[in-house]
């Protein structure tokens, strides 16, 4: 398959809200899951969604697994999620510092629901059903707003945290 240009923020295509699957197990979703993989694991990245390679489907891929990117992540399953739906078990949200491919060489500190149960479905079809926390529910939750149309930064509450990896002290 192939590695694909990724959309960086201020492209309006990031910012649809993106429309759902309907024909699982088609070559056509085997290859754009294939493209998507590729692309994120070229790139380094801990998820990908459709919408960041300019497609209008509700598909996200993601994997943690010593990533240089996040070396004190917990890791990931290498997942992919069609059609999500999450619901938070926790109300509480937890900071925790996010990156984008789509907002390269930028970090920033953002909220996110700490545990949450996400249901959807994979390229074949076959039906997901997680309980997740950590970075796994963060991760789930940054990708599933891509499909919104929703990038990080809009979800931070401190603009003071936001900045580029070489010059944050922390990120
Ligand atoms: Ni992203």
């Amino acid at each position: 398959m192939a590695v694909r240009d990724l959309l960086k923020m201020g492209d309006p295509r990031l910012l649809r809200l993106a429309r759902p699957v309907e024909r699982f197990d088609t070559p056509e979703l085997h290859g754009l899951v294939a493209d998507l993989l590729d692309t994120m694991h070229a790139n380094d990245g801990a998820g990908l969604a459709a919408p960041q390679i300019g497609v209008d489907l509700r598909v996200v891929v993601f994997q943690v697994e010593n990533n240089p990117r996040y070396p004190d992540a917990e890791p990931v399953p290498l997942t992919v999620l069609i059609n999500p739906e999450l619901t938070a078990l926790d109300p509480a949200l937890e900071e925790g510092w996010e990156g984008c491919l789509s907002v390269p060489g930028l970090r920033g500190l953002v909220p996110r629901h700490r545990a949450l149960r996400y249901r959807g479905r994979d390229a074949f079809g076959a039906p997901i059903d997680r309980t997740v926390g950590g970075f796994h529910a963060r991760v789930v939750q940054h990708e599933t707003d891509h499909l919104l149309g929703i990038l990080y930064p809009m979800r931070m509450r401190d603009m003071s945290r936001f900045g580029f990896v070489d010059a944050l002290p922390v990120a």
